[in-house]
């Protein structure tokens, strides 16, 4: 709900209140971001903002209205605001700007320019700015959805001037917060391999910034972030977190002053950045999600949980359990291989089968054909539509391994339209993996694209693209509009997957970026489902997929089940603890289930048909974290149906330690007045429990003791290095019945 009474405007939602004061001067300031709260004392909130100092700058006859110790919701620099300022603009002449408040304008109904989907309960809150003397407006954009507790902020220039204006910098959202207590920064860093990493730094006066400049939202460091109180945790403490609808690079900046405030900003990264906006022309920036709990961590992820399903993601086509050929046979994929692989993941009790890289004409290892994306004859004698169908015909779903923004030199693609890559012949040319970027600013590219999407789906008949993209940008630029093009090569990106989604609705789009490495809500806005990493060995997954549950629902992961030992990581593990840990997502299998033997072929049924009962939970289930996973020898999780009938708990240690104990898990979200079944999924999960949702939640779960040293039995030891044990939870039946 949006209530704005004299200056003042007030956001509720469900558990949370934004508010904002026009001030005399027209400028714009947070007064509070909190829990929610139920009365307007909107003069009580006031106060705290206003501190003299001897030393700051204040407009002309006012020194109360200290500018450094103020919270504003943006600032533009040279006005007095010695912190950052989320906006630089400059016109033709050099001039700085000055916007000052014009008037609200609040909205049921409106259309949102970004890609997020804004129905249902949402509304939209406007500031509108004016800088009278140049013209142009800003408009600061609140769409609040109030059951997810989410807001979402952006900003868009309208040049009403007759010349052009240049946009330095542009930052979807800035919010000032009070740091009365100390507060740290949670964000997500790593690699190829070692995705979203949790980061946790104490905020110290001076600056944090942390960006991607690689060109895609990138494994170096998610978009998703949290500033939390440093004593919080994933069940306690005061926590904001923020996110970014885009895929491109971006930019997380806090600041603390010493006036006892921190500066948050997020955007598309200002490095690089420049865009001339030309008079009559408007500019709209990607949308910053926030949110806010007073229950820690757990509490922020929930509520982008439930924003992503609802209004992220975009896709009603059911996601298959899927068997996948990369890691079982590489490039050596051909048309009696696959209809082998179909026939025995009908038996296995899949549901699709995706053909990944290898398949196109001579691609037989990474240096060459990425472009050309016809079968390869020599490999598919038949065609790729004889094996689909064949796929089909066992009852199961086809898909199809793409990398379609990119060009190999060897290539038909390469020689009919070299001009289409993206290179600088000014400068050394810099390749990764052998291969350079399509050029999606062109609109021939773009064109091309879509008709790639068409071949496959129609000649091919692709249930399924597993859209992959392998290199960072280099040699973007030379040209004016260099400082533009992440831009308007990642709006052309979401144009042509957008393409893709609204012309075949039955297609499911898996992304995927060397692994993880557009792993992003801009993405997600048209890709179900991500993988999450090309690292499948449980000990360093179980990090990967808890650092992604921070931002993301666990219905978004793509899991899967590979061969031991790992080809990435060479470690050893157990099917029982990669299927345990594959679970808490969709679920796929990579490796050459051919060859098999007859026990691990048995094995792996029985895994996969386990996953098919709990399949519902994952879907839609609301996810704990019980513990702090990079921190402690134990990752515990909980994933609980919406009623809070149904669920899994996984415990996962990642080094056995003798004469240790085995942690308690304090579950959540439980009926308190039902009784509950804590029962092992598989015969190596020894421990039950039958207890009420109160007990379990407040005095908790605890396996059986480990093996002590005593009458060694093969089972005793029950939680090896990297091992996991797994329950279901079911609600029995409610106290007293
Ligand atoms: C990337 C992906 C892998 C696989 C290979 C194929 O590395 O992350 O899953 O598809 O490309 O070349």
């Amino acid at each position: 709900m949006i209530l704005q009474k004299e200056n003042f405007i007030k956001i509720d939602t469900m558990s949370t209140s934004y508010v904002i004061r026009i001030t005399a001067k027209g400028d714009i300031e947070n007064l509070y971001f909190g829990e929610k709260l139920l009365s307007d004392d909107f003069d009580c909130l006031c106060q705290q903002n206003s501190v003299l100092l001897v030393n700051t700058l204040y407009p002309e006859g006012d020194e109360s209205y200290t500018i450094d110790a103020m919270r504003f919701e943006y600032s533009f620099p040279h006005r007095g605001d010695s912190r950052s300022a989320a906006g630089f603009l400059r016109n033709n002449d050099g001039e700085n700007f000055d916007f000052v408040y014009v008037k609200t304008h609040v909205n049921q109904k409106f259309d949102n320019p970004n890609i997020a989907k804004s129905h249902g309960d949402c509304e939209r809150l406007s500031i509108e700015l004016i800088d009278k003397a140049k013209n142009v407006t800003c408009y600061l954009h609140y769409i609040v959805y109030a059951q997810s507790d989410v807001i979402c902020r952006y900003t868009q220039i309208v040049n009403n001037s007759n010349q052009p204006v240049k946009i330095i910098k542009l930052m979807s959202c800035q919010l000032d917060i009070a740091c009365d207590n100390e507060w740290k920064l949670i964000n997500f860093h790593g690699a190829w391999c070692r995705e979203r990493d949790k980061v946790e730094r104490k905020i110290e006066q001076g600056k944090i910034v942390c960006c991607s400049s690689s060109g895609l939202s990138s494994p170096e460091c998610n978009p998703f972030f949290m500033v939390a109180q440093n004593n919080a945790d994933n069940n306690f403490g005061e926590c904001y977190a923020f996110n970014l609808i885009y895929s491109a690079n971006h930019e997380i900046s806090v600041e603390k002053s010493p006036y006892s405030t921190i500066r948050i900003t997020n955007g598309m990264a200002s490095d690089g950045f420049e865009l001339l906006l030309d008079s009559q022309q408007e500019f709209v920036t990607p949308e910053s999600v926030l949110t806010y709990s007073n229950h820690g961590y757990n509490g922020v992820s929930n509520n982008m949980r439930a924003f992503v399903k609802n209004n992220i993601i975009n896709c009603n086509a059911q996601v298959p359990i899927m068997i996948n050929t990369w890691e079982g046979i590489y490039f050596d994929i051909t048309q009696e291989k696959l209809m082998q692989v179909t026939d025995y993941a009908k038996k296995l009790g899949m549901q699709a089968v995706i053909i990944d890289d290898g398949w196109f004409l001579n691609r037989n290892d990474d240096a060459t054909s990425l472009g050309d994306w016809t079968y390869d004859k020599s490999k598919f004698k038949s065609g790729i539509k004889y094996v689909s169908d064949y796929v089909h015909n066992a009852g199961l779903k086809f898909g199809i391994w793409l990398e379609p923004e990119m060009i190999s030199v060897d290539s038909e693609l390469y020689r009919s339209h070299s001009e289409w890559a993206i290179k600088d012949d000014n400068i050394r040319h810099i390749v990764g993996r052998g291969q350079y970027i399509l050029d999606l600013t062109n609109p021939q590219v773009v064109e091309y694209i879509k008709s790639v999407i068409d071949k496959v789906v129609n000649e091919y008949g692709a249930d399924y693209i597993k859209w992959d993209f392998n290199r960072k940008f280099a040699e973007v630029g030379g040209g004016s509009k260099s400082g533009e093009f992440f831009y308007r090569y990642t709006n052309n990106l979401y144009e042509i997957l957008n393409y893709a989604n609204k012309t075949y609705p039955q297609v499911v789009i898996e992304g995927c970026a060397s692994g993880g490495g557009r792993f992003d809500l801009g993405i997600m806005c048209f890709c179900p489902i991500v993988w999450v990493s090309d690292n499948t060995n449980p000990t360093s997954r179980v990090l990967s997929q808890e650092g992604s549950s921070y931002g993301y629902p666990i219905s978004v992961f793509v899991n899967h089940i590979s061969q031991s030992p790992n080809h990435q990581t060479l470690r050893q593990s157990t099917l029982k603890s990669r299927a345990d840990v594959a679970y808490f997502g969709r679920l796929g299998v990579q490796m050459d289930i051919t060859k098999l033997s007859n026990q691990e072929f048995k094995q792996l049924y029985i895994k996969i048909a386990t996953y098919k009962k709990y399949m519902h939970i994952i879907e839609d289930s609301i996810f704990y974290r019980l513990s702090d996973g990079g921190e402690s020898n134990y990752s515990i999780w909980q994933a609980m149906d919406k009623n809070a009938e149904n669920g899994l708990l996984l415990i996962f240690q990642k080094s056995y330690n003798t004469v240790s104990s085995l942690p308690k898990a304090k579950l959540k979200g439980l009926d308190t007045n039902a009784i509950y079944s804590l029962v092992g999924v598989s015969q190596e999960d020894i421990g039950v429990a039958h207890a009420s949702g109160d007990t379990l939640m407040k005095a908790g779960f605890s396996l059986p003791q480990n093996f002590q040293g005593v009458k060694f039995e093969k089972n005793t030891s029950r939680l090896l290095d990297g091992g996991t044990a797994l329950f279901e939870i079911r609600k029995v039946r409610n106290k007293g019945q």
